[in-house]
């Protein structure tokens, strides 16, 4: 059973990559961005509480995520494994799942220089319902502004803007990129796969690098 961790700056590319894992493999996609996101939209007591933390780009509360996930993957779908899109970015949320037998089989860094994300993040665009992403240039929908499966608007993310996108890296440089060598030292021992991919090449070859470790 393959249970997958992506981790990666801010615009790495990891939720167009999840996007593709996911489909070959047949697991379910979880992003705490997207449940976070999700929440805010439908108004209730969870997104009142996070809407500001994620305008600002900084990270929610520990004890928040570890919640979020751990009731996602007691869903069924998630019985023959699942990919988690970002979803560990502290030390904290690490332990809190050796706590609670939330293990992963692969970890997969997906390692992009910071120039190259603000450049990227400028032009993304997302769907709202479904979190499908895309990029103006590097990977721009079918009908300009529209989604590909539901000709639904595109909208650009309010975290997205130059100045909350810098202060998003340097959150992941201080409080997430630690667990990179976290989990490195973990597949020492065998106890994961870790797989590093450069994710600066185009999105097809960051998905065939990352294949070949399935
Ligand atoms: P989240 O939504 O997960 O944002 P993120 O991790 O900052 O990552 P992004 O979604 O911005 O980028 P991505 O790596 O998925 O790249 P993408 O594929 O979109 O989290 C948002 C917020 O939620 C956080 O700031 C925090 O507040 C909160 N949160 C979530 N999880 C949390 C946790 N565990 N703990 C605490 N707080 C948490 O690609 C980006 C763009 O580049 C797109 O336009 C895409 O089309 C394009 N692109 C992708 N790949 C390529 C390529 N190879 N070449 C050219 N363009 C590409």
């Amino acid at each position: 059973m393959k249970k997958l961790l992506l981790i990666g700056p801010p615009g790495a590319g990891k939720g167009t990559q999840a996007d593709l894992i996911c489909s070959s493999l047949n697991i379910p996609k979880i992003s705490t961005g997207d449940m976070l996101r999700a929440a805010i939209a439908s108004g209730n007591e969870l997104g009142q509480k996070v809407s500001s933390v994620m305008k600002s780009g900084s990270l929610v509360s520990d004890e928040i995520i570890i919640e979020l996930i751990s009731d996602r993957i007691s869903q069924p779908d998630c019985g023959s494994g699942f990919l988690f899109d970002g979803c560990i970015r502290t030390a904290g949320q690490a332990d809190l799942c050796v706590q609670n037998n939330i293990e992963f089989t692969h970890v997969i860094e997906i390692n992009v220089v910071d120039e190259i994300i603000v450049n990227r993040m400028s032009g993304r665009r997302v769907h709202p319902g479904s979190g499908r992403n895309y990029h103006l240039i590097y990977q721009p929908p079918r009908h300009d502004g529209l989604d590909d499966e539901t000709g639904e608007p595109l909208i650009q993310r309010e975290d997205d803007l130059p100045d909350t996108v810098k202060h998003r890296l340097n959150v992941y440089h201080e409080e997430t990129k630690p667990l990179v060598e976290y989990y490195q030292e973990k597949s020492t021992d065998n106890s994961l796969n870790y797989v590093k991919v450069d994710g600066s090449m185009e999105v097809q070859k960051v998905f065939e690098a990352i294949k070949k470790h399935f």
